[in-house]
């Protein structure tokens, strides 16, 4: 049998099921936040990605030539494709612009725990709004999302850093604007390896400083409030005095409104960090699992030059994206899967020709009312029946007999309680009805 490609997930019903509960409370959540859906194509226009999303992602795409000659790749984020949406009509769009999506991703990563080479992302984005009122709303939304899963302060952190403080701090130590991207990408990976080995990739960029950048940026990722990143910020050797400054200043606006929405149990400052792509700004974000020894559960952050970089317009904008692998791994180690369980409303048992066809007007007419309906598609013996009724989970069963239908009437069953009652064939919809929605059942 050919088998589905590495890193690829089939579906079966409990797997759907699950799904479907996951996208379920990523759209309730997102209502309360009052955005609106949109989609982007699957398959993109290669220099899409090649030209704004920055290495890491652009060595992991799924690419090829069409059958037109055009260089394409499955999109494997939504970011750019958004920004190209918003773009083409941005005078004519409502501001703030504040836009969800929910879709497939595609990324040639090597399969592993967390990381697929297909998975589903959910995308919030905000889009025109200036300062970190807009950064606060993201943040709470994507906290009030893990909390509609179940989780609690105890099993998630938000870590929140900062890369336009990134690339001030990195233009003090006289790194050039073009190698900046390519340092902090160094920083990003500095926990998953030794010392020696990031000192020896940031070399070309930093000589014979390495040592002492290396162990100042150590103090740096170390720090959890901020408190000690104002001290730091004030003893370092900084140029940019008032632009870093600036940037405090904006810290402290946005720690005092995730504060005031009730936030702080949720997030923590820690500037390690830095996001692989190459498009982020200011604010940056990733929630991990508690103990952080998993893979990131979502992140995100401003990218407030993207716009002009794609459209030639400016608009500032920030989001994330949460995806679904990590989620389900997190939702099971929590016990918080929901169970999975066949049901079904009511299940017809027939016997005889006559009340079939009886009972298949009846079904047709109980389905076009929205009422879930099941029947044995083969006729069959009672038993038989009985016993497909209870292996779908019939709540009801519905007992078309000749001498029920001779009198005019249709037997109802409750299939938990074992008890039934005779109920005339002319009032069966609306008896079912208040049964199925009322939870009426006759004395
Ligand atoms: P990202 O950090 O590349 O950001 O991905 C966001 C989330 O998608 C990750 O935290 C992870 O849950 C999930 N994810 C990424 N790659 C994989 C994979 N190979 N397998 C399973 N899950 C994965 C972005 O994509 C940005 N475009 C987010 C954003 C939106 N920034 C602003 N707006």
């Amino acid at each position: 049998m050919i088998q589905s490609l590495p890193g690829f997930r089939e579906f079966y019903p409990a797997e759907c099921s699950l799904r479907n509960h996951i996208f379920r409370v990523w759209r309730g959540a997102v209502a309360a936040y009052g955005f609106v859906e949109y989609d982007t194509p699957l398959l993109e226009p290669l220099e899409l990605f090649t030209e704004k999303s920055g290495d890491e992602i652009v060595s992991q795409l799924f690419n090829f030539e069409d059958k037109g000659g055009r260089a394409v790749a499955l999109r494997p984020e939504m970011t750019p494709s958004l920004v190209r949406l918003v773009g083409a009509r941005v005078n004519s769009l409502r501001r703030p612009i504040k836009w969800f999506s929910i879709g497939e991703q595609f990324r040639f990563e090597r399969p592993q725990k967390g990381r697929l080479r297909s998975f589903y992302q959910f995308n919030a984005d905000i889009l025109g709004v200036e300062g970190p009122g807009a950064d606060a709303e993201a943040i709470a939304l994507l906290i009030h999302i893990l909390c509609a899963f179940g989780f609690k302060a105890e099993d998630f952190q938000l870590r929140l850093s900062d890369r336009d403080l990134w690339m001030y701090y990195l233009e003090a130590w006289s790194i050039a604007e073009e190698d900046r991207i390519a340092v902090l990408g160094i920083i990003d990976k500095m926990a998953r390896r030794d010392r020696e080995e990031t000192a020896k990739n940031l070399k070309p960029f930093l000589a014979d400083a390495v040592d002492d950048f290396l162990s100042e940026v150590e103090g740096l990722v170390a720090i959890r409030s901020l408190a000690e990143l104002e001290a730091f910020m004030q003893k370092a050797r900084l140029q940019k005095r008032d632009l870093i400054e600036e940037r405090l200043a904006t810290w402290r606006e946005l720690l005092a409104t995730l504060s005031a929405m009730g936030l702080d149990p949720y997030f923590h400052i820690d500037l390690s960090i830095v996001r692989g792509l190459a498009y982020y700004t200011g604010f940056v974000f990733e929630a991990f699992e508690v103990s952080g020894e998993s893979r990131a559960l979502a992140g995100g952050g401003r990218y407030d030059t993207l716009m002009e970089k794609i459209t030639g317009q400016a608009l500032p904008a920030l989001g994330f994206a949460m995806g679904d692998v990590t989620l389900i791994d997190l939702l099971s180690e929590k016990g918080l899967l929901p169970k999975y369980v066949e049901a079904l409303d009511v299940y017809v048992v027939t016997s005889g020709e006559e009340p079939r066809n009886a009972a298949l007007k009846d079904i047709a007419a109980l389905r076009a009312q929205g009422v879930q309906v099941e029947y044995a598609l083969k006729p069959a013996g009672f038993n038989k029946q009985f016993k497909q009724a209870d292996q779908l989970g019939a709540r009801y069963a519905l007992i078309y007999g000749e001498e029920e239908l001779a009198r005019g009437e249709v037997t109802i069953r409750d299939c938990s309680k074992k008890a039934s009652f005779a109920c005339p064939h002319k009032d069966l919809g609306n008896v079912l009805k208040a049964i199925l929605e009322e939870g009426y059942w006759p004395e």
